[in-house]
């Protein structure tokens, strides 16, 4: 889908992360409506479930059981959270619509094995704003698990031929050793680069930032999609990823 974006922002931006209950960063909601509402085009927007996905994750044990109660907390929670960024995003006049990941996906083994795409495609097709996150699933071999929002990016951008992919956590990209932003890198890059980003891993708290590195190489690789991992903490920033502007670290394709 031409110049399609899909631009995940983590749950550390939207909500505190440190909190053991759900508490959301209304401030950082509102804020990042009106930098999206600022800047026209197709886009699908992903966000985490920060302290209302994580404890209540971790409390039933939910990717070591199945727990139907917890199912339903954990969904409930995030559900609640994905109403405040749409809500936020409609005030802002951004024509948002909420989807539900536990509604429209299977996973097999903690990995999507199945997701309705053309309720999503209808969508952006119509100018609307599909808002996923984080969430409890269904999974054929476990019953249900977490499917983080970092896994549904590269493959909403893949299935849906996005353009550019944007990743914005607390972090300003991928870091070498000496915490330095690396700018740019590709699939003949990052071999050379994969000592340092491992030792970067400690930053992220969603599997490590080597396997969405990788994940997003092959993307670059295989689909030309490029990707930004930048700082979705700094004001301005989200608006300067949406219009193109450099910053963070792009992985693309060799040239
Ligand atoms: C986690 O989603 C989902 C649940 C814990 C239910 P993410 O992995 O996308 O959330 P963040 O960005 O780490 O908060």
């Amino acid at each position: 889908m031409n110049g399609l974006v899909v631009l995940k922002i983590g749950g550390s931006i939207i909500t505190d992360k440190s909190s053991s209950t759900p508490k959301s960063l209304a401030d950082a909601i509102e804020r990042i409506a009106q930098e999206i509402a600022g800047v026209s085009g197709s886009l699908i927007l992903v966000h985490g479930a920060g302290s209302f996905g994580h404890p209540l994750a971790r409390q039933f044990k939910l990717t070591e059981q199945f727990d139907v109660q917890g199912i339903i907390e954990t969904h409930r929670s995030v559900k609640s959270l994905n109403t405040m960024v749409v809500d936020a995003l409609t005030l802002s006049g951004v024509p948002a619509v909420p989807v539900h990941p536990l509604s429209c996906a299977l996973l097999e083994q903690g990995r999507i094995r199945d997701m309705q795409m053309a309720p999503l495609r209808e969508m952006v097709q119509r100018g609307l704003v599909p808002v996923l996150h984080g969430d409890v699933v269904m999974d054929s071999a476990r019953g249900a698990a977490i499917l983080s929002g970092d896994q549904l990016v590269p493959y909403i951008a893949q299935k849906m031929g996005a353009e550019r992919i944007g990743i914005g956590s607390n972090i300003d990209g991928v870091l070498d050793n000496q915490s330095k932003t690396i700018p740019d890198i590709t699939p003949s890059t990052v071999d050379r680069l994969r000592v340092y980003i491992s030792g970067s891993s400690h930053t992220d708290v969603t599997g490590g930032m080597l396997g969405k590195v990788q994940e997003l190489v092959e993307l670059a690789d295989k689909f030309g999609i490029s990707s930004r991992i930048f700082n979705a903490s700094t004001p301005g920033n989200i608006t300067r990823f949406l219009k193109g502007e450099t910053m963070g670290t792009r992985i693309q394709k060799d040239k």
